[in-house]
Order: structure tokens, then C-alpha cells, then sequence
């Protein structure tokens, strides 16, 4: 058993946010109330003075590069990241190697991650081998396992497929997560076409190249009623995109990162390919449009799509250096600085948008602090202040590393376990 006495208790489901004490027992939370006193059975008391519990966070887009890029990171290390950061739930995407395209694959990251003591769901591939080209029998993935359908890092090309593989994963009940850059319009993927990339004499990634995307899977969404999730948004046109689409009625749901809350282009002249990811970091015009649709709920959720990539990789030439950041460890402390802080969320929403809202796109009782619930919960001191020096995470490919953050995960609990504590 454990008591967490005297802590902020932040519920976005409930929409509360008030002082008090949560005991939890057999892994789920037992009680709430302004006062428990620890009685006679063996309880282990948190004293939670000055610290704020929540449900712990849900990402819904991490790469754990497990099976076959591990040289990047595995699932426990990717776990390891992840409960340092306050999750106690993530879904991996599909583009390893073997992709996970078929049922032994999805078994293999279920089992693995297993051992980790936190959630680890594998997402499958809507395509083998994420070619594009033909679909997974999508059935037989959810029966083993998977939670939903990806080729995130690969934009689906073909429409007629995407609306096929809609119409299926609707019938299926789970969810669809799309990386939507259209390569017709990217000469040089990573790095925002604009005036950083004129600067640097290369062409860049276009907004139009995700707009025109996001518009078109909006629409099938639409038409098809399907689940769909935008992963990284990261453009004005985009989210205005999908402001319309929910207006009209899709079930269109956004997810955004923490760095592109953060960064913009400028970026890319200060830290290099620590700040090169697909899709790219944009414009200051850009950043407020995804601020304001969180604001205004056309952003649903916080997603850090936590790329591991190795110092070698890294190190190439700008226009060859993989995309993509690591961004488990930092993301508290971020979304905190960029939302709360300035004013733009309240606490409890931006709760909402770190566990409440990626528990319901994936139908997972969580996200929720009721008497009951499972006792997956995130404790943290959000002034104290720490520098990104090291990370749990195999790579360390981040731009905020040296940063100055405010915002730590004093203790992340899974099932009623103390999984992370910080010492
Ligand atoms: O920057 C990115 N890196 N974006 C993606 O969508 C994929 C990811 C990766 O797998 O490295
Ligand atoms: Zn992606």
C-alpha cells in the first residue's frame, strides 16, 4: 500500500485540481480524501507536500526501435526513458525492422514490454513492410495484440488505400495514426522551407506538403468515420485543417510534440540536426497556431515521438542526418514552460492533453484519479528545476540537453508500483 498525503491532486477527468490524500491498494487508487490517516496495515507514506499527483501521462507516439534497430534503443530502455519522464503508457510505433506487420511482431514488442512494468502497446503497420503498397490483414494484428495502425515516418501515398484501411480499422474499432508530409512537395526532409533553409542554400519541407495531406485524410476520415489520429502537427494550415474537419463532424483527433511547441526553424541554425525532425520545426506564426489549438481542443493530445538516433547518425551533414529527437524525458517540463506557465492551459488541461485524451482515442480506462481506477499515477514537483544532462534513453539526440527545465517526475507508479523515483 501506498499514501501520498498532502499533494496537489490534478484529475482531468474529473476537472478537479484540489489538496489532499490518495491510498492505493492492489494497484488501484482505494481512496481520495482531504485527510487518510496511514492506520495499522504496512503502508509505505509519500509525503506529498508541494508536489502535484496526476494520472500518468500516455504518449502515443514513441519509437522503441525494437526488434532490430537497438543500437538506438530497446523497449526497456525506452521505458526506462519514459517512467523517468511520467509515463506509465506508450504505443511504439511499427517502423522497426521486422516493421511490426504481423502478428508475431506485435506479440514479441507485447511480451517485451511486459518486463518493463509500465504499458507498452504496440501500434501495427496499416501497410507490409510499410511500403504503401498493400495492407496487413489488420484483423489478425488486433487479435494479437495491437492497439492500432501505423506507417508513422512514412506518409501514405495512396488514397484509395487509406480509405480502405480506414473503413477497416473502423470496423475494428481501433484507431489510425497518420504521418502526413506529402514527399511531391520535400526536396530536403527535416528542416522547414523557409528563410533558415534559404539561409542554409537547400530547399526544405513545405507546410503545403502537410497541409495538403492533412486535408485529404480529413476528408476520407469523414467520409469514412473512421478514428483518425494526425500524429506531430506542426503547421497553421494543418491545424486549421482539422478545426474544420471536427466542425464538420470527423473523428479526427491531433496529437502535437513539445519541441515543436518550443522551437522554431531558428533552431536548426543553433543545434544543428538536434533540431532536424519530419515534420520540421516551422515559423513563430506556426508555434502560436498550436498553442491556440490546444487552447481551443482541435489539438487533442501531447506526443513526443521520441526518436532515438545514435551520435554517429547524428553527426552527418544536415540534409543526411536521420530525423527525429528523443523526448520522453524532457516532455513535463516543456509542455509546462510553453503552456502552463505563460497561461495558455490550466493545469488540469494540460493533464487532459498528457493522459485523459490519448486514454480515450485508445479506449484505455485511464486517465482518471476516481476511486477505482487503476493506480497508474505520475507525482511531480512542477518548479523544481534540473538541467537535461543525461538521459535513461540509449540515445541521447536531444536539443535541450543543457537546458535549464523546470518541471521534474519525483515518482512515476504503474499498477500500484513505484517504477521511477528520483533520488
Ligand atoms: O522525425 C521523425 N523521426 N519523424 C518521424 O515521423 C519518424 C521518426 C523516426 O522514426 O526517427
Ligand atoms: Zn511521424
Amino acid at each position: 500500500m501506498i499514501l501520498i498525503k498532502g499533494s496537489r491532486i490534478v484529475d482531468p477527468a474529473a476537472g478537479t485540481d484540489k489538496t489532499g490524500d490518495i491510498l492505493i491498494k492492489d494497484g488501484k487508487i482505494a481512496r481520495i480524501a482531504e485527510n487518510i490517516e496511514p492506520g495499522t496495515e504496512e503502508v509505505r507514506v509519500i509525503d506529498g507536500t508541494g508536489l502535484i499527483t496526476a494520472p500518468g501521462f500516455i504518449d502515443v507516439h514513441v519509437h522503441f526501435r525494437d526488434p532490430g534497430l537497438t543500437y538506438k534503443e530497446d523497449i526497456q530502455t525506452g521505458a526506462a526513458a519514459a517512467k523517468r519522464g511520467g509515463y506509465t503508457t506508450v504505443v511504439c510505433m511499427a517502423n522497426t525492422r521486422p516493421a511490426v506487420d504481423s502478428p508475431e511482431t506485435v506479440r514479441y514488442v507485447l511480451e517485451e514490454g511486459k518486463k518493463t512494468g509500465i504499458h507498452v502497446l504496440p501500434a501495427a503497420a496499416v501497410t507490409k513492410g510499410l511500403q504503401g503498397q498493400e495492407m496487413t490483414d489488420m484483423e489478425a494484428l488486433k487479435e494479437a495484440g495491437a492497439v492500432g495502425f501505423t506507417d508513422d515516418g512514412i506518409p501514405l501515398m495512396d488514397g484509395s488505400l487509406v480509405k480502405k484501411a480506414m473503413e477497416e480499422a473502423k470496423r475494428l474499432r481501433l484507431p489510425l495514426s497518420f504521418h502526413e508530409e506529402d514527399p511531391a512537395f520535400i526536396r530536403n526532409n527535416g528542416i522547414n522551407h523557409g528563410k533558415v533553409s534559404e539561409q542554409l542554400g537547400i530547399y526544405g519541407s513545405p507546410s503545403v506538403a502537410e497541409d495538403s495531406l492533412v486535408a485529404r485524410d480529413c476528408m476520407i476520415a469523414l467520409d469514412t468515420g473512421a478514428a483518425v489520429d494526425i500524429q506531430h502537427i506542426s503547421s497553421a494550415g494543418a491545424v486549421e485543417m482539422v478545426r474544420a474537419a471536427k466542425r464538420m463532424g470527423a473523428n479526427v483527433w491531433a496529437e502535437v510534440t513539445p519541441h515543436h511547441l518550443t522551437l522554431t526553424e531558428d533552431a536548426v541554425l543553433r543545434y544543428g540536426t538536434l533540431a532536424k525532425m519530419n515534420p520540421p520545426l516551422r515559423t513563430e506564426k506556426d508555434r502560436k497556431a498550436l498553442i491556440q489549438g490546444l487552447k481551443d481542443g482541435t489539438i487533442d493530445m501531447i506526443a513526443t515521438d521520441h526518436a532515438p538516433h545514435s551520435r554517429e547518425e547524428k553527426e552527418k551533414p544536415l540534409t543526411e542526418a536521420p530525423s527525429g529527437i528523443i523526448g520522453l524525458e524532457t516532455a513535463l517540463p516543456l509542455a509546462l514552460e510553453a503552456l502552463v506557465r505563460t497561461g495558455e492551459l490550466t493545469m488540469v488541461q494540460l493533464m487532459e492533453k498528457m493522459s485523459l485524451n490519448p486514454a480515450r482515442l485508445y479506449h484505455l480506462e485511464k486517465g482518471s484519479l476516481e476511486e477505482g481506477a487503476d493506480a497508474d499515477l505520475v507525482v511531480f514537483d512542477a518548479d523544481r528545476e534540473w538541467t537535461a544532462d543525461q538521459y535513461a534513453s540509449k540515445s541521447s539526440n536531444s536539443p535541450f540537453t543543457g537546458w535549464k527545465l523546470k518541471g521534474k517526475v519525483i515518482y512515476t507508479i504503474c499498477e500500484g508500483n513505484v517504477v521511477y523515483e528520483e533520488v
